[in-house]
């Protein structure tokens, strides 16, 4: 296949580079001398896509990270970088948000671009690292060297693609592969192309090891590419088993298709319709519970964590209450609210379940159980059992009975979620949420509905972002 066409499409223009190349260079200017004038010795540099020229057009974020001198205090490097990525943000007319990775730094919109101002460490290799940011500066050196320019074309086809297909990502939220790991991949197969041809053929813990440090054997996760900037880091860690699942599928699919492989590059046309989604529910003929609740102010990344734990341990105990779960799944507007949703095959039960007790062989445990529980207790093989009535006949029953400050320890809840979810939970079937629930039905949170919908299009028919 001919890329070209795509090329013109995802290479940032020398228009728009050079926009992207100024704004960089004006706040890194402005840093360095603000630096120098007050004396407080660090270096701001470029890193990241932008510095790596493997950025897709209309996408740039520009990375600035403020270098200090390893023998600065943390809190000396937290409080000055933070001082000054204000300071430039302001001078530029800049909006700034303050954010925390392993530890604070800035973004802010400037020009139409988000800038992020990371104070880190200027490390020389990998042994020196004191954060997990500081590796940054390793990796924008590591392909600034390594990285050709028919490379870096090879690396944006990857990105786009990635992204076309729903892979792209290593925030939380996706559990995708990171820019860097698309680079390595790059530098690894050769090209685009090459690339899917080997994901094609991948094998769970597929290993990539381009400086050759032997250390694959110390990871356990589904791909494992070390780090070229450091032998006890895989780049990989945080992609999650089915985002790998879905690129080797749809890497498959690419090689596959015939006329349509241009499509994979292009985001696809998804007709989202309510009465559709309402109408599809209603046809899988199961229970849907949904828990809508608001969310405590955290950083993203912490709070999807968080969520994922909480729901699947929902899951899980709905499970061992004889509830069978079909589906579950969560969703949050990252602003106010979060929902989980449950879609249940078995949401209701008999009166009683059969509850067992010892072994008849067990002549002692036996005759005691007999005792306690004379006219009611019978056998099943050679057990003795008896009928106890249930404490929850529905699901709802179930889920409103943990969702308390009593019993919510029943479940496993992340750390922030649990004043939260037990002061403003609501249980609500998927129709009345959608119908009648005040937040998601304000004509300003439109944005966050349709965002919704189309979660819950993924829900029902997954998998639709891999072919074409
Ligand atoms: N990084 C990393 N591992 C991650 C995320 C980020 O090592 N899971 C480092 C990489 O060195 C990356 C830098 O942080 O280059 C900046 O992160 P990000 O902006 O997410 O990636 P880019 O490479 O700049 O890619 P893009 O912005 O085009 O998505
Ligand atoms: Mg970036």
């Amino acid at each position: 296949m001919d890329y070209k066409e795509i090329l013109k499409e995802i290479k940032p223009s020398i228009a728009e580079r050079e926009k992207v190349r100024k704004i960089a260079k004006e706040a890194i200017d402005y840093i360095n001398k603000k630096s120098k004038k007050e004396n407080i010795g660090v270096e701001a540099i470029l890193v990241g896509s932008v510095a790596k020229d493997t950025w897709l057009s209309g996408k740039a974020d520009i990375d600035i990270f403020i270098n200090f001198s390893l023998e600065k205090s943390e809190d000396y490097l937290k409080e000055k970088g933070l001082y000054l990525g204000y300071e430039c943000s302001n001078h530029l007319n800049g909006i700034a948000e303050e954010h925390y990775a392993s530890h604070p730094y800035i973004t802010s919109h400037i020009k139409g671009y988000d800038v992020d101002f990371v104070p880190c460490y200027k490390i020389a290799n990998a042994s020196q690292l004191k954060s997990a940011v500081d590796r940054t500066l390793l990796h924008t050196q590591y392909m600034e060297k390594h990285l050709d320019s028919n490379q870096k074309d090879e690396v944006l086809l990857l990105k786009k693609f990635m992204s076309e297909v729903g892979t792209y990502g290593s925030e939380f939220k996706v559990g995708g592969f990171a820019g860097y790991l698309c680079e390595i991949l790059i530098l690894k197969y050769g090209s685009f192309e090459n690339t899917l041809k080997a994901a094609s053929e991948w094998k769970n813990k597929t290993k990539i090891d381009l400086e050759n440090y032997g250390t694959s054997n110390l990871f356990k996760d589904p791909l494992i590419a070390i780090d070229p900037t450091d032998e006890n880091r895989n780049v990989a860690a945080s992609l999650r088993m089915e985002k790998m699942a879905e690129f080797v599928i749809a890497s498959r699919n690419f090689l596959l298709a015939n006329k349509k492989k241009i499509d994979y590059f292009h985001e696809i046309s998804k007709k989202i319709d309510f009465d559709k989604i309402i109408s599809q529910f209603k046809d899988r003929k199961t229970k849907i519970i949904t828990i809508k609740f608001n969310i405590p102010n955290v950083p993203a990344d912490s709070l999807h964590p968080q969520l994922r734990k909480t729901q699947q341990s929902i899951e899980e105990k709905l499970e061992s209450n004889d509830f069978s779960v079909f589906k579950s799944d969560y969703w949050t507007d990252e602003n106010k609210i979060a929902i989980f949703i449950f879609e249940l095959n078995v949401y209701k039960q008999n009166k009683y379940r059969i509850h067992e007790g010892p072994k008849i062989w067990d002549k002692k445990a036996s005759s005691n159980f007999l005792a306690s529980h004379p006219d009611i207790s019978y056998i099943l093989e050679d057990t003795l059992v008896l009928n106890k009535k249930r404490e929850f006949e529905t699901a709802q029953k179930f889920i409103k009975f943990v969702l308390s400050y009593e019993n919510i320890h029943i479940i496993k809840i992340g750390k922030n979620l649990k004043d939260t979810i037990v002061d403003s939970y609501e249980l609500n079937d998927i129709d009345y949420l959608l119908n009648n629930d005040a937040y998601l039905n304000d004509k300003t949170n439109i944005s966050y509905f349709n965002d919704f919908l189309n979660f819950l299009d993924d829900f029902l028919n997954p998998g639709q972002l891999l072919k074409r």
